[in-house]
C-alpha cells in the first residue's frame, strides 16, 4: 500500500503504528519497495553512516539530492520523505528555493526540517501552501548538536516539557503532517502524541508513539556500534567481514 499523508493520518485514528526506516541507496531502496514498510527516510544521518562525517552539519544539498533521488527511484511505491540538511533553511528565502529544488529533483514525497524556530514555522506553512509535505522533527535535534549542548534525553525537566509540547502544537498548526520526536523523555513522547492530531514517529523515545523510525545501519548492525537504545537485529558488520575473509583465503 502506498501511503499519504491522509492514510497516515487514519492509521492514527485507527491506533495502527506506522514503521520507518531510513533507506539511502538504490538496492536498499529496492528491497524496501517489496516490503510492507511504511515510510522510508532518506535521513541527513547518511552524513555519519555512508560518508563518515562527524555530525550531520557537515552534509550538503548536493549530497541530499544524490541520495534522495536514488531512493526514490528504486521505491517507486513508498512514501520517501527526505531530510532538508543542515543551513539550507535557515532563512525563508533559502528554505522555499532550497526545498523546491529538492522535492523536484528527487521526487521525494515530503521533506523533513529540525526544531520550530519562528523561520521554521513560516516555512512549513509556506511549503504546505506550495504543495511540499512536511515533516517536523524536534526533541534531539544533530543539526543543532553544537547548540543543544550534546546527544542527551529531552524532556526531563519541567520546562523543557512544556518546551518540547508547544513546539509539537506549534508544528501542527503550522500544518506538518507528523513529527518526530528523537530521543524525547518516554511519558512525555507519550503526552504530545496524545495532545496532537498529526502521527508522531518516535526515535529512543518509548512506544507511546504513533509509530517508530530506526536508523536502517544501526538496526541491522552495519557499523561498529550503535545507539544504546536500538536492539540491533543482526550484526552485518561481522557477517560481511568473515565473508570477506572467506573468499580472500
Ligand atoms: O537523519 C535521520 O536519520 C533522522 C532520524 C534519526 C529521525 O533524522
Amino acid at each position: 500500500m502506498i501511503h499519504t499523508i491522509r492514510s497516515m493520518q487514519k492509521a492514527k485514528l485507527e491506533g495502527r503504528k506506522l514503521q520507518m526506516l531510513t533507506c539511502y541507496d538504490y538496492q536498499t531502496a529496492c528491497m524496501f519497495n517489496q516490503t510492507e514498510i511504511d515510510l522510508l527516510l532518506v535521513g541527513d544521518s547518511l552524513g555519519n553512516v555512508v560518508l563518515g562525517y562527524d555530525t550531520t552539519v557537515e552534509v550538503t544539498l548536493d549530497e541530499m539530492k544524490i541520495f534522495g533521488a536514488a531512493v526514490t527511484r528504486g521505491a517507486p511505491d513508498k512514501f520517501v520523505v527526505l531530510d532538508m540538511p543542515f543551513g539550507s533553511y535557515a532563512t525563508l528565502e533559502d528554505g522555499l528555493k532550497n526545498a523546491i529544488d529538492l522535492f523536484q529533483k528527487t521526487k521525494a514525497q515530503a521533506l523533513k526540517i529540525e526544531g520550530a524556530n519562528p523561520i521554521n514555522l513560516s516555512l512549513v506553512t509556506r511549503l504546505v501552501e506550495t504543495g511540499i509535505p512536511v515533516m517536523g522533527h524536534i526533541g534531539l535535534q544533530p543539526q543543532s548538536v553544537h547548540s543543544q549542548g550534546g546527544y542527551f534525553k529531552h524532556g526531563k525537566d519541567e520546562s523543557a516539557r512544556t518546551r518540547i509540547m508547544d513546539e509539537a502544537k506549534k508544528l501542527e498548526a503550522a500544518g506538518c503532517f507528523s513529527v518526530v520526536l528523537e530521543f524525547v523523555e518516554e511519558t512525555l513522547a507519550s503526552d504530545i502524541s496524545a495532545n496532537i492530531k498529526i502521527p508522531t514517529i518516535g526515535i529512543g523515545s518509548g512506544t507511546g508513539v504513533d509509530g517508530q523510525v530506526l536508523v536502517i545501519n544501526d538496526l541491522l548492525g552495519m557499523g561498529e556500534k550503535a545507539p544504546g537504545f536500538v536492539k540491533p537485529i543482526a550484526n552485518l558488520f561481522q557477517m560481511k567481514k568473515e565473508l570477506i575473509e572467506k573468499y580472500l583465503q
